[in-house]
Parts: structure tokens; sequence; C-alpha cells
């Protein structure tokens, strides 16, 4: 069986420069994808900017260049930042290429055929930042009921989708696939979101030309929702390479923030079910970040720019405290105090401190040589029980994305470990040249090595360090998960002998 896996990020507006919010979802991005090559998976790991729509339009106008320049410009700051990040991303789409243009065009044209595309009018609140229409009814007083700005009057000869026929088959889909969206308050929501019945959809503009023009009615622009979320099929070679399409699609994981929900879990799937092409298998809403308590806003002045926390406390350690202090889903606020609590406590403390105190023993009493087990005794079943059963915990929840639960059941690990060695003293078993230092030490040294495998979709540059200092040259990412997660003596490990902390401590 060919085992194939399909993840996506949205693709970012070019207007703003990419901040934490952004690092946040292209990382959850990259660690399942990591995590899936671990089990022998041939990964698409897509990710893109968005870079048509008025937003756009009116932010070059402001700088006195084309919007072409302007994104030019832009672009670079995502695709660096996804490199210093160690973002592992195997496709990148803008949406200005020619061949998502051609795509676009090509839905819209199909759909248009189908007979569930037609020209009508449209009037309505329209806000611009968040290039969505609202009713009166949705506005919060007078404002945009997601960005609280004020919207504008719109009155257009517009093209509309009819998403309002797609209500009966996105609740059979909801009702055959419980797991579409995840989790399952954000399934809840488009529930009663389509529930509450679906009206059609404007899906092109005439105020403004930075886009897409509609086929055979240039004056229109296609809406830069129906040209972005496209974007999940020109990634993967729609219309150009089709066996690579046809490879993954339909798509395993759409990640995505809470605020794009309704674009995602409503129209993708309607657009799609239209065209004829199979919707999704999940669609995977997080939550939202705050900074120090606040909404982060570029008027308030403090957004976050993920390179400073990166010189700061580091790539992997900003990768870890991300996902260690929230649970996946929820919301979430980001202080320095609270990533250097993370970092002592959880990686200098529990686990430097472990892996430390281990390669340092090893070197000590068996001078760096791990060697065979002898019979068992004291605690070890204790530990190779427990790390396996905490092993397929971290299994069942990396799968649904609960990372949070899954670094728990590392930290578990990590706890239990540290207990057998106060319990079994290997200070005292070599004192008294006691042969059970041999298996004590192979069994914490298993551990270690599985514990640096568990971390690595998290944090792929220390769990190679790790490997290293407990001495293995092989390269972490190339493993195979099942091989790894088994008590084993390789014939390839190096001398261990001394170790540089991995997780030096924060000093305050
Ligand atoms: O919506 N907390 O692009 P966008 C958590 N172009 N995540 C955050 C965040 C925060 N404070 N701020 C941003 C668009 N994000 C469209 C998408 S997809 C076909 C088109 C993340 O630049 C989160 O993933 O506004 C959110 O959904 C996304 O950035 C919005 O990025
Ligand atoms: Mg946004």
């Amino acid at each position: 069986m060919d085992k194939k896996y399909y993840i996506t990020t949205p693709i970012y507006y070019i207007n703003d420069v990419p901040h934490i919010g952004h690092a946040y979802t292209t990382i959850a991005a990259d660690i399942m994808a990591r995590y899936k090559r671990l089990l022998g998976f041939r990964v698409f790991f897509l990710t893109g900017t968005d870079e048509h729509g008025q937003k756009v339009e009116k932010a070059a106008e402001a700088l006195g260049i084309h919007p072409r320049e302007h994104a030019d410009r832009m672009v670079d700051r995502f695709t660096d930042l996804w490199r210093v990040l160690n973002i592992s991303n195997t496709g990148f789409v803008r949406t200005t290429e020619e061949r998502h243009k051609k795509v676009v065009r090509h839905i819209f044209q199909k759909v248009f055929e189908k007979g569930d595309i037609y020209l009508g009018e449209y009037e309505d609140w329209y806000c611009v930042p968040c290039e969505a229409y609202y009713t009166e009814l949705q506005l919060k007083d007078g404002a945009c009921p997601d960005c609280l700005r004020k919207p504008e009057k719109l009155k257009e000869e517009s093209f509309f989708f009819k998403l309002s026929k797609y209500a009966e088959p996105l609740l059979e889909l909801l009702e055959k696939q419980k797991d579409f969206i995840l989790p399952d308050i954000r399934y809840n929501e488009v529930a009663s979101f389509v529930k509450g019945g679906l009206r059609d959809l404007s899906v092109s503009r005439t105020s403004f030309q930075w886009g897409i023009p509609v086929p055979g009615n240039e004056r229109h622009i296609i809406y830069v929702w129906f040209d972005a979320l496209t974007n999940y099929l020109t990634g993967i070679g729609f219309l150009e390479d089709m066996d690579t399409f046809n490879t993954f699609w339909p798509c395993d994981a759409h990640l995505i923030g809470k605020d794009i929900l309704r674009f995602h879990g409503v129209y993708w799937p309607s657009f799609l079910m239209s065209y004829g092409l199979t919707p999704p298998k999940h669609v995977v809403a997080h939550g939202w970040w705050t900074i120090e308590g606040q909404k982060m806003s570029k008027s308030l002045g403090n957004v976050i720019d993920p390179h400073e926390i990166v010189k700061t406390y580091g790539v992997d350690e900003f990768r870890f405290f991300l996902f260690r202090e929230v649970p996946f889903g929820l919301d979430g606020d980001f202080s320095k105090h609270a990533i250097v609590h993370r970092i002592n406590g959880d990686l200098a403390n529990d686990f430097g401190n472990l892996t430390s105190r281990s390669v340092t023993m090893i070197g000590k009493f068996l001078q760096g040589k791990i060697e065979r087990p002898e019979a068992k005794g004291g605690m070890d079943d204790f530990v190779e029980e427990n790390t396996m059963r905490l092993i397929n915990e971290y299994q069942k929840n990396m799968e649904v994305f609960a990372y949070h639960k899954a670094l728990q059941s590392i930290f578990e690990i990590v706890s239990i470990l540290n207990k057998y060695i106060d319990s079994e003293a290997p200070w005292k078993l070599a004192k008294e040249g006691n042969p059970r230092i041999k298996t004590v030490l192979y069994n914490i040294w298993n551990s270690l090595r599985i514990v640096a495998v568990l971390f690595y979709p998290f944090m792929p540059e220390r769990s190679q360090q790790i490997w290293k200092a407990i001495g293995i040259g092989r390269s972490i990412e190339k493993v195979s998960f099942d091989e790894e997660k088994r008590f084993y003596l390789p014939d390839d490990i190096a001398t261990i002998d001394k170790i540089t902390p991995i997780f030096p401590r924060i000093e305050v």
C-alpha cells in the first residue's frame, strides 16, 4: 500500500508581515508532516501566499508601486521565516502564478457551465481587511464582527455561487464524516451555521482590478476566496500534473485558524462538490494567540516578530513552547515569562538533567559503551512497559492533532525515567560492582533514544543533538518510527562520553 499524506496551511495575505500567528499554523503543519514521514508516508506539505484582492491593491497603491511588485517584496518575508523555523514544506503557491490562474479560471468556468454560478446584483456591507461581506444583522454595532473595523456599503453586479443548493449535501457530508472538522467545537459551529440556511455567495467583484478576471466577462474579478481556496488544488499539480494530483487528493488536512473556518468548512467543500471533486478529509481549526494578554495588532504595536523570539530562545524552543503551552484548538497567550518558564522547567530541568545525568553515568560506569542487558529485575519491566504504553498514547494523540497531549506523554516517560534512576541508583550498583548496572543503563539509553524520536517532529535539531549525545550518528529524520519504538541494541553506537547541555537554563 502506498502511504501518502497531504497537509496544507492557509496561504497568508502578503499585506501583513508574518507574525507568531502565521508561524503557529505553519509549525503545526510541519510537525504533522515530519511525524508522517517518520511513519513512512510520502508527504506533500503545501503553504503559500494569497496575493490578490482589494487589500493588496490598496496597500500597493499607498506605497506607489504595482501590486505585483508589492507581492514580490513581501513573499520573501514569508519564505525567509519558513527557512528560519525549519519548515519542511514541499510546495509553495503564490496566487499570482500563471499555473494558479489557469486552475481558478478553469474551476470557475466549469462551475458556471454546470449552472452553479449565475449573474445577479449584490448589495451589502463589505469589510475590506477581511475581504468578506456581512449583512446588517451580522455587524457588531455597525462594525465588522471579526476585526471590528468599519465596513463599506457596496452595491455591484456580481456573479453568485449557488451556495444555498449545497446546504443539504453539506449536512450529509458532516453526517458522514464526523471528523470532517476538528476539533468538535468547530464542527458544531459549522453544522449550526449550515443548519441556519445558506445564502448564495457573491463570487465576483467589479470594484477593483487586482485579481483574476472572470472568463468571458473580464470586468469582473473573481472573489479572492474563490481564488485563494483553489490554491490547494494548484499546489499539487491540478491540470498540469494529474498523476501527482491524483496521488494526493483528497487532502488529508487543511490546517487553519478558527477565523477562517466558514471559508474552509462551508464554501470550500461546496465549490469542490459543485465541480465534482471529493472534499478534504479534515479541516483542522486551531485557536487564537494573544500577546501578554492583548489582541495582536499593528496599532497596539505588540505584534511579535518570530525572528526576535528565535534569536533569544532558539528555534526548537519556540516550536516546543507553542504546542506545550496551549491545548491545540484553544486560544493561547504568548508571554516572555511563559516561554522562559517552559524552557527552564520542562526542557532544562526535567528533560535536560535526565539526559546529562544519563550520558554522564554511561560514560563513567560503562566507559561509554552500552552493553547487552542481563536478566531483568527491579523496575525494568515497569520502565519498558510504560514507555511502550506512552508511545501508543503519543501516537493516538498525534493522529488527532492533540499535540499538547502527545507532549504530555513524552514528559511522563521522562518522569518515569527520573524515578527509575532514583530507585535503581546506578552509582550504588557501580560501587558494588553489580552487573545490573548494564541493564539499567541499557533501559535508560533505549528510552532516551525513543524520547528523542518522539520529540523530533517538534524539535528536529535538538532531537538530532540528543541522538548524537547518546552515540547515534544516523540522521533522525530518516529513521522509521516503527523500527525505533522498541528496546534494542544497535551495533553502531559511538562511545558516549561527555555532554554539553542541550537546553541551557535561561537566566532572568
Ligand atoms: O486569512 N493566532 O490569510 P491571513 C493564531 N489569505 N493564528 C493566527 C493568528 C493569531 N493571532 N493570526 C493569524 C487569510 N493566524 C487568507 C487565507 S487560505 C485559502 C486563505 C494564522 O494572512 C491562522 O492560521 O489573514 C489564520 O487562519 C491565518 O493566519 C490567517 O492568515
Ligand atoms: Mg486575517
